[in-house]
């Protein structure tokens, strides 16, 4: 079978980590609060920092009563600075984001080094905000959740440092979470008949994957980028097509394809020779690019200058840009499918998180796609797919 070996950049860790984390958070209920450790690998390698004293984990403590534990959950690693906080069972108490639109538009995309100062700026405002927005007070708090990666190292570190503060001040464990698969579980939030095994397409600015879940911690990838994502094909489209990048080019790219025809132009649909479920966009950007000089659009006038005929030519490209994106997704998904229900033919879901799984198309497509194939299609609400604080915490609930 084509299917690749165990995924190694969710299995990153030397052992399972959220089924670890999550029976430790319920054993730390019946002991008191160790002071977290005071060195946080800076490689990100050491995920958890739990008491070193701290026995195995049991998940069938005598006499426990249900878990319920409040999570504060810190994300820093692209371009918007977010905090949430999370009950144990679910229930998000708070959400707070606070977005670099005005950066993104400026500089037309992420400026790492600008990204981090302006989660510096922000961060502990945003964190105080969660947590009173919430209701609670930080001495109620059982661990504090943080992205860890992948993402922008400068801007990952803004968090993982608010991150250890908290904690050291109030004694709470750490619990580093990878980015994507935050994107993957935060669907259990919404979508409670939602059981391992399932799929999942992880669509953002910088990942691309289709991987099988087979329980907490345990992954297959059976689809990656072997270049860019693509949230990346996106906001590059939006940005040489001079839309307003202020929400991201993604949206973007979503509301002027809407006036266009979206068979106007005839991109070919990456890697139809290759029978494998990887993804490739670069080629892709590139026709996006020639396309775009060979009608003269000029990006330094913004579409809202744009002439009629100059509009409607931009949105022929972005909704021809848009078709065959979005076909490439449909085309792999569908030999994922097959390929993941060869693996484990109890699944019933697939699962499309990220950014890009805003996009209603995106979700209108890739619906038909499931539902050729008995499957039901999970996608978190907008304000869920995209990096936020609470993702980080679903894979608790
Ligand atoms: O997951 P996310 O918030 O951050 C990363 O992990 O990258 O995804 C951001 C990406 C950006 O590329 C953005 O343009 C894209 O998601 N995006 C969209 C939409 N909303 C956000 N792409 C297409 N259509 C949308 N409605
Ligand atoms: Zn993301």
């Amino acid at each position: 079978m084509a299917v690749s070996s165990t995924l190694s950049r969710l299995n990153l860790l030397p052992r399972p980590l959220l089924p670890y984390a999550v029976s430790t958070l319920r054993a730390l209920k019946f002991r008191p609060r160790c002071a977290p450790l005071t060195s946080f690998s800076n490689s990100f390698s050491a995920h958890f920092s739990t008491p070193k004293s701290s026995a195995e984990p049991n998940t069938q403590i005598p006499g426990a009563p249900d878990d319920d534990f409040i999570v504060l959950g810190i994300e820093t690693s692209c371009d918007d600075t977010a905090a949430a906080v999370v009950r144990s069972s679910g229930e998000i108490l708070s959400q707070v984001v606070s977005s670099q639109a005005d950066l993104l538009a400026r500089y037309g995309g992420v400026a790492p080094k600008m990204a981090e100062e302006a989660h510096s700026q922000v961060i502990d405002q945003v964190v105080q905000e969660a947590i009173d927005k919430a209701n609670v007070r930080e001495t109620d708090l059982s661990a504090v959740a943080v992205t860890i990666g992948p993402g922008l190292s400068l801007c990952l570190r803004v968090g993982v440092r608010k991150a250890r503060k908290t904690a050291g001040r109030f004694n709470l464990p750490i619990i580093g979470v990878h980015h994507m698969e935050a994107h993957a579980l935060v669907a259990r939030l919404m979508e409670k008949k939602l059981q391992f095994p399932f799929m999942a397409l992880l669509i953002s600015g910088g990942h691309n994957l289709l991987i099988l879940a087979q329980d907490l911690g345990q992954y297959i990838q059976l689809g990656t980028t072997i270049d860019d994502a693509v949230g990346e094909a996106y906001d590059k489209t939006a940005k040489w097509l001079g839309l307003d990048l202020r929400r991201s080019g993604g949206p973007a790219i979503e509301e002027l394809a809407r006036e266009g025809d979206a068979k106007s132009i005839k991109f070919s649909i990456p890697m139809k020779q290759h029978k494998d479920c990887n993804f490739s966009y670069a080629g892709l950007k590139t026709q996006v690019r020639l396309a775009i000089k060979s009608r003269n659009i000029d990006a330094e006038i913004p579409i809202s200058c744009a002439n009629h005929q100059d509009r409607s030519s931009r949105a022929d490209i972005a909704a021809s840009f848009q078709r065959v994106a979005v076909l490439h997704l449909e085309e792999r998904c569908e030999r994922a499918i097959e390929w993941a229900l060869n693996i484990e033919p109890s699944i019933k879901h697939l699962v499309v998180s990220g950014g890009v799984a805003s996009n209603q198309y995106v979700r209108a497509q890739l619906d038909q796609v499931v539902k050729k194939n008995s499957l039901q299609l999970v996608c978190p609400p907008p304000s869920l797919c995209t990096d936020n604080g609470k993702s980080y915490l679903s894979s608790f609930a």
